[in-house]
């Protein structure tokens, strides 16, 4: 991971209650690692780590990053 994105980070408002947050692995492997379940207008800050490359939602939520806002509906 090259050190530019190494301190970003993004921002998941969960609109409902139950909306899981689900880390999948970087490397040749993808595969779940981690589900954090958030209730309504609880808020997750995450970044992409060695571990993490890629991030599953599911159930209504608000997603910020630098790139814009976008909701899972
Ligand atoms: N231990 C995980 C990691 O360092 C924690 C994590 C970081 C995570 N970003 C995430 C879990 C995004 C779920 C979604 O990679």
């Amino acid at each position: 991971m090259d050190s530019e994105n190494q301190n970003e980070f993004f921002v998941i408002k969960a609109l409902e209650d139950g909306v899981n947050v689900i880390g999948l692995t970087r490397g040749t492997d993808t595969r779940f690692h981690h589900s954090e379940k958030l209730d309504r207008n609880e808020v997750m800050i995450a970044q992409f780590t060695e571990h993490t490359s890629a991030v599953k939602i599911r159930g209504k939520a608000l997603i910020q990053t630098k790139h814009g806002e976008v909701a899972t509906d």
